[in-house]
Formats: structure tokens, sequence, C-alpha cells
């Protein structure tokens, strides 16, 4: 959440931060700015919306600095503008900071600085850094920095600069990501790997209340207490996706019809002599046997990923299981022994919740598995072994490819545990596998004609709410296509377990309310045909995702949308991407930005 950069070198800056900020605009953009080192002074950009502004906003700074910092915003602290917009500055406009993360303590330090004689500019509680490092620097802007972190209490990545220091940049970080690396022609420093890699694969990502000082000539490293550390440099030797929209209207329709690569990438190299393999959860076939509880931990679509987990992992493998979003997760006192698995779910691998949640379960002693897009990543690091949903770099924010990923490689997870635990046998599991390995195919055959999607979402395009019902597996279906279609529509959606609509949700209904219904062929088809009928009753509008070959639906619905017949463990692969179309379909008429919706960010490394 939130980005950062900064450069400081031989090359003029202005043109480096734009081009690396940009790699970062996943993580915000309410507002972006920039902070120029010149022969006057520090320079200072900063403009509402997203970082193509800034860029125009830009032209006639100097085009000769070779050091500065910038920051693409995603507000916690004061509502997105222009004063509230980062870099910030003291009040002499010496010292010029950008920041992720919160300042937990900003009231109680603003106030203090208030009282000291400091005038504040912004709403946020970034700018007491500006004023602390004002009020400690003596001459150095390290010890500055490093008097002004002592007081702080939250989440920082920090870079600053100071205007009597040129071609000095000071990095500081606790709990939000920050990375730095030595490139040939400078220092580099951003928010994610991906924004230094260009520079340079050999890169150190700073631990908590470690401190960076970057020159044009290198960059040193001391700890709070100012002695020199040796910090540890990571090998960037993983692919850099870099994605382009080519000739796609947006990302996220570009990434819904890449899912069938996604299945496939995620399958290959796990059928090893008839045998599921994954290698990488590095527990012995004895230890698998012995877990007897599982928590899947994760936020936002990879929490949806998670509640399908559920429902595999004890139908095949019975072992218990609970999905937990992570917010709540870190602060409860679960019950978690030995023989606990806890998987972290995030296609960031960086979601400041999750990360807490995972650190918290290893201390009492569970082994923890991540399932993760990005490969080097904070949870990918910490867990215990990692599987990457090979999804490779996902742009639009709301999340589609890396969800199918996601519930591929849970799957493939569920059907390890039932194996270990005797409960599928290996004729079985390669059964499940060519099924699961099929829905490649059916998301192709459902991409080839989206006519029915569209017609359907042209229909219900002014709606303001939408109930999305469905028993079983379906449910979780309906939660994740409810979240597609308000992320990225503005329409207010909600999933409900089609059996508790009696229970309050039906009260919602009237003439035309679109409810979308995921009734594909399973045990309970029949129960929630009579839901649907009783919604029907109410006049709502029907929309029905069916299994190909249903000739009863159609009598209920005003719109089936067939998807092709799969056994339901599997049902949620590919009635998801149905949803997913419709959500965009109906973003798209309404004329939202489906790729970059409002308030929203696609990493989330706060609280
Ligand atoms: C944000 C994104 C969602 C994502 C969630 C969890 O809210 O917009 O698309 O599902 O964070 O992120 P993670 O990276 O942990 O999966």
């Amino acid at each position: 959440m939130c980005g950062i950069v900064g450069y400081t070198g031989k090359n003029p800056a202005k043109d480096i931060l734009f081009r690396n900020l940009q790699k970062l605009e996943y993580r915000g953009y309410d507002s972006a700015g920039i902070a120029l080192q010149t022969a006057d002074g520090l320079q200072v950009v900063r403009r509402l919306g997203k970082v193509a502004n800034l860029v125009q906003a830009s032209a006639d700074t100097d085009p000769t600095s070779t050091c500065g910092i910038a920051h693409t915003r995603w507000a916690t602290h004061g509502r997105p503008s222009e004063a509230n917009a980062h870099p910030h500055r003291s009040c002499d406009n010496k010292v010029a900071v950008c920041h992720n993360g919160i300042v937990e303590n900003y009231a109680e330090l603003r106030e203090r600085l208030v009282a000291e004689g400091h005038t504040f500019r912004s709403e946020t509680d970034t700018e007491v850094v500006a004023h602390l490092v004002e009020k400690y620097y003596r001459g150095d802007l390290l010890s500055a920095a490093r008097a002004a972190v002592r007081e702080m209490i939250g989440a920082f990545g920090l870079v600053i600069m100071h205007a009597d220091e040129p071609g000095t940049i000071v990095v500081a970080r606790k709990d939000s990501p920050i990375v730095i690396g030595q490139g040939k022609d400078g220092c580099y420093v951003a928010s994610d790997v991906i924004a230094v890699a260009e520079a340079t694969r050999d890169v150190v990502v700073l631990e908590d209340y470690q401190f960076a000082k970057l020159t044009p000539e290198g960059m040193s490293f001391c700890n709070g207490d100012g002695q020199t550390i040796e910090p540890e440099h990571m090998r960037v030797d993983w692919e850099i996706d870099e994605t382009e929209r080519g000739n796609w209207p947006d990302f996220m329709l570009k990434e819904i019809h890449e899912q069938p690569r996604v299945v496939r990438d995620t399958l290959k190299g796990r059928m090893v002599n008839g045998l599921l393999s994954i290698d990488e959860l590095e527990l012995t076939p004895d230890e698998l046997g012995f877990i007897d509880r599982v928590y899947v931990i994760a936020c936002g679509t990879s929490y949806h990923a998670g509640l399908i987990a559920k429902d595999l992992i004890e139908n095949w493998a019975r072992i218990p299981t609970e999905v937990e979003v992570a917010s709540e997760f870190r602060y409860r006192n679960p019950i978690i022994t030995p023989s606990t698995l806890v998987v972290a779910v995030s296609q960031s691998g960086e979601t400041a919740d999750t990360l807490a949640a995972i650190r918290d379960a290893r201390i009492r002693g569970a082994k923890v598995f991540g399932i993760t897009n990005v490969i080097g990543s904070r949870i990918a690091r910490e867990s215990d072994g990692v599987i990457y949903t090979k999804a490779k770099k996902e742009v639009a924010v709301a999340s589609t490819k890396s969800f199918i990923g996601q519930v591929v490689s849970l799957t493939l997870l569920a059907m390890l545990l039932a194996q270990s635990k005797n409960r599928l046998n290996t004729a079985q599991i390669r059964v499940l596998f060519r099924e699961l390995a099929d829905t490649a195919g059916q998301i192709e055959e459902i991409l080839s004609d989206t006519k029915a999607i569209e017609a359907a979402a042209h229909d219900c395009a002014d709606a303001q709410s939408a109930l999305y019902i469905g028993r079983g597996l379906a449910s979780t279906v309906c939660y994740e296509g409810a979240l597609k279609l308000k992320e990225i529509s503005y329409v207010h959606a909600e999933a409900y377990a089609a059996g508790e609509m009696k229970h309050g949700p039906i009260a919602l209904l009237h003439e035309g309310f679109p409810v979308v219904a995921v009734a594909t062929q399973s045990p309970i088809y029949d129960k929630t045909l009579s839901n649907i009928e009783e919604s029907k009753a109410r006049g709502a509008k029907i929309v029905a995702v069916a299994t190909e070959g249903d000739d009863q639906i159609g009598k209920y619905a005003d719109h089936v949308l067939f998807i092709p017949k799969v056994r339901d463990a599997f049902m949620p692969i590919t009635a998801s991407v149905v949803l997913q179309l419709f959500a965009r379909a109906i973003a798209v008429e309404r004329g939202c930005d489906v790729d970059q919706p409002r308030n929203l960010a696609k990493s989330v490394t706060v609280e």
C-alpha cells in the first residue's frame, strides 16, 4: 500500500523515478508526488490522482537533478488531495519524506510538535516524520532519522532527503517493505523489488529498524543505535514479469483470458510417475499424516479461495479446516498445536495482516505453508514451504487469474492431504487430477462465447444492488462473484448461502432486483431451485449459472449462463470465470475504470 521509490546517482533522476513509480501504481493511486534535489534546494511537485498526472505536472522540474524520491499514495490518514500527497516537508522545506505505513501515535506527536512551534500543512500521519527529522537535524540526516524513528509507533517504510545533504537519501523500515540495490549508475530504493531489479539483481531487503544511507557512491547500513551492519543480500534470479496490455481493452479481461494457461502451468510437474508431488511442502508423508487441523488464513479474494479449500480438505482428507480472515485471526487466540498446518494464501505475498498472522502461528508452533503469486515475497520467505500459483504478474486490482491459481493450488493440497491420510487412493487421485486439468479446456469453452454473459450484464447494469445465492461450494463462488461486482462496478452486492435468504435478505427483493444464483449440478441442486423460485415469486430478475444440459433452469431464470459439465469439486474454477466476466461487463457498461477501481489497492501493507 503506497509505493515509494528513490534514486541517487549519475543519471537524471526524474525519468528513472517516474518509470519506477509507475511499476508501483498497483499499491495505490490516490495521489502522487516527487521531490528532487536541485541547486536551489528541494523541488517538490504533487498531484491528485494517478502517476500520469504527476508526470504531466512535472514537465518543468529540473531535468539535471540526479537525486530524488517519489510516492504513489493509498490514503490512510487524510483524504486524497494535493495537500495530503507525499512527499511531505518540514517547516523550513528542507526535509522531504515519503512514507508507506501508518504512524499510529501521530496525533500525540503532532500535538507536541505544534506546541514546539511546528506548522502542519496536511492531515496526514506522515507529516510528523518531516517535522521530527527537522527537530533532530544537527547536520546529519541519518542521525536525525534515527532519532525520529525512536519516537514513532506503527509501521513505516521511509525515504527521506535533506536540502543540505545533496545526493543523500536516508531509508528506514519497520513492517513495511523496502528493497535497496546499487546499480552501475547509482543507488535505488523502492517498496517492491520490481522497481529495483532493472538496475540490479543483487538487492538488500531491509529488516525492521535497519537504516540505509544512499549516495551516488554507494550504500551503507546501520541499526537504530547507529552501529554499522551488513544486511542480508538477496539474489533476484527469477524472471520479473513486465506485462503489456496489448490490444486488450483492459488488463482484467486479458488476465481472465490467461486463466486456462494458469491452470495448466500450476499443474505442470505435479503428477510424477502417477503420484502427486508437492515437494515444496517440505513435509514427509509421516508428518503430513500427523496433521489434524488446518487453518487457511487470507484476506479478500484469497480468503474466498480458502473457503473452497475448506470444503475440499474436509471432504477428501477429513481434516477439520478453519478459514479465517487474517485481520481477525491475528488478534484471536486460535487453537494451534504442533500438528496444525497453517496455510497462508496471498497473491502479493505481502499483505500485512496475513504476514502478521503467520508470524504468530509459527511462534505458536504451527507449520506454515504459503500459497502466493510473488516469488521472493515476505510470505514466501517466512513460510516453511511455498507453492507459487504461476499466474504471473497480475496488474488489474481485482484479482482473477491469481484466484484461479490459488484454487488449483489449494485443490492439489487437499488431494495431497487426502492421499497422506489414506482417504483417497492413487487411482482416485489420478482421476481427480485429470478432471482438474480438464478445467483449463472448460474455461476456454466459456471464454469462446460470452454473449449470454454480456446480455445479462446489460440487463443488470443499472441495478443499485444485487444478491448472489448458492448452496455448498456454490455459495463460496457467490462470495467471490459478489466481491468482484462491488469492487469494480460499485454495485452493492451481497452473497448469501441460498438457504439463508428467507432469514433476512429476501426482504430486499422487489420487481427487477437482480439475484445471481449459482445453480450448477450438485446433490443439492433442487434445494437451490426452490430458493430461486422464492426469489422469482417476489419479482427478482434471476441470472442463473447452470450446467450445460440443464433443461429446467430456463423456466425460472431470466438469463442462464451455462458452464460445461464438471464435478462439483471443480465447479468453482469454471463458475467463477463466468462471474468475473459478468462483473467486468457490468463495470464496463457503467463506465468504470475496470483495472484501477476507486479506493482500492492491489497490495495491502497496512492493518
Ligand atoms: C486487496 C486486493 C484483493 C486481494 C486482497 C488480499 O484487497 O485488492 O484483490 O484479494 O488485497 O491480497 P493478497 O495479496 O494477500 O491476496
